[in-house]
């Protein structure tokens, strides 16, 4: 039986795509197996966010080759996008697929057969207006099911890659959405999370639709019992939007709202267009409209020009809001952005210590959040089993762990919150 490996790097997007490509070979017949195993084809899909994801993927290419010599090795996805040549100066890589024509992956490996010749297939991005359709059956992952609705992002935060890598904004139609969603919630699906490039922007081609629609209209879709959102702006949550929001009972209290950085000068600079008062404005009127909410965010540190000051009132800025958790990235200056003619002021020391800093916050609140649910009851959805316990989680992303004697695998069970230990709650079914 042929055999395809896959490794996949950086976002969610990603992950899916890679399910996708998945199906296609699995259809055309072939077995897949880990990456680390023996196979005829190795698809690596790259990423391109900061220079680590570039080193990663790199390394990965040059991997696959070690395990199979005589192995196809395709380089997929954003650093392949944007860096075509370098990819292809690694000798070990075949093909090379930038962000767009993934579902043409088995003809690509046709052609290459017959010339055995490296096969470059990237294409302009920026000017590709249609969304890539990629239908996943059937996911890894049991209970909760990643649906790309979204591609592309037209935002061009001066730090930021990804609008070269991904081109302009692109939505999958409301129809087909609701559609697949209703097939996934058949195939017993209970969540589904609709993700994207930039999410928030969904609809902006096609003209008379947003994501609150999207969201109102599976909110109705019977037997589907949960809706989770990607990253998002904070200008997305205006009042009028909340409020709407808030009236759709499947949507989970859990939103990832990107900050950036806790101070507005450096916030400018890095193109982002709100202040930490809106942000923080928005943050509330979340708490108010979403009972038990949680918060979490993007932090970058060591932006061109962040000085000592600027880094400390983003450290106050991050203790007024006290989200859930932040996701610290050091800046990375990423050729072809804005920020890449601006001179680098922050040393790769100095980033260190500020993102230690801030992850040491993120630790604590993170603590203290999960230790408010103590005592409570909650649901969960159970999604795998780990030595004796079930683990899942909640609707605002705590993770539980509960014993059971039945197998309550993909089943929503009401648990009672005993102790917060080893970074996940510890509960008793009621
Ligand atoms: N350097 C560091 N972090 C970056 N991100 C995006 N571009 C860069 C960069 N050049 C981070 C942002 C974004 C996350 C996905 O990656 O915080 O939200």
């Amino acid at each position: 039986m042929k055999k395809v490996a896959f490794y996949t790097l950086g976002c969610r997007v990603n992950q899916y795509e890679t399910e996708a490509m998945a199906e296609l070979f699995e259809k055309d017949g072939y077995q897949i197996v880990d990456f680390e195993e023996y196979a005829d084809i190795y698809v690596i899909n790259t990423c391109t966010v900061t220079s680590i994801g570039d080193k990663k993927s790199r390394q990965m290419l040059r991997r696959a080759k070690k395990i199979n010599k005589n192995a196809i090795v395709v380089a997929v996805g954003c650093y392949a996008q944007v860096a075509p040549d370098e990819v292809a100066s690694i000798d070990d890589v075949d093909i090379i697929i930038g962000t767009d024509n993934k579902s043409k992956i088995l003809e690509y490996i046709d052609e290459y057969k017959q010339t055995k010749n490296k096969l470059n297939k990237v294409k302009n991005i920026m000017s590709v207006r249609d969304f890539e359709e990629m239908e996943i059956d059937h996911y890894q992952d049991k209970t909760r099911a990643f649906l790309k609705i979204q591609d592309g992002c037209d935002r061009f935060c001066s730090y930021c890659l990804i609008p070269y890598a991904r081109g302009p904004v692109r939505s999958k139609k409301f129809e087909t959405i609701i559609e697949e969603v209703k097939k996934l919630v058949n195939n017993g699906y209970k969540e589904i999370i609709l993700s994207g490039i930039h999410v928030a922007s969904y609809g902006k081609d096609l003209g008379n639709v947003t994501l609150v629609d999207v969201i109102e209209e599976l909110n109705k879709i019977e037997g589907l019992e949960r809706i989770r959102i990607g990253s998002v702006e904070p200008s997305f949550f205006t009042l009028e939007n909340i409020i709407r929001l808030s009236n759709c009972a499947k949507l989970c209290e859990h939103f990832h709202l990107s900050l950036q950085s806790g101070c507005d000068e450096t916030l400018k600079r890095m193109n982002r267009h709100y202040t930490t008062d809106e942000y923080y404005e928005a943050v509330q009127n979340l708490r108010i409209y979403f009972k038990d909410v949680s918060i979490t965010t993007d932090i970058i540190v060591g932006f061109p020009g962040e000085t000592e000051d600027e880094f400390n009132r983003t450290y106050e800025f991050l203790k007024k809001v006290k989200l859930t958790k932040l996701h610290v990235f050091k800046y990375s200056p990423r050729k072809g952005t804005k920020a890449a003619s601006l001179k680098e002021t922050v040393s790769n020391h100095e980033k260190e210590v500020r993102s230690k800093k801030l992850i040491e916050l993120s630790d604590r609140y993170e603590k203290e959040f999960y230790e408010r649910f103590i005592d409570r009851t909650m649901d969960i959805l159970v999604e795998e089993k780990k030595d004796n316990l079930y683990i899942g989680y909640t609707r605002n992303y705590l993770k539980v762990g509960v014993e059971s004697i039945n197998n309550i695998e993909g089943e929503i069970v009401n648990v009672k919150i005993k102790q917060y230990k080893d970074d996940m709650l510890i509960g008793s079914m009621v």
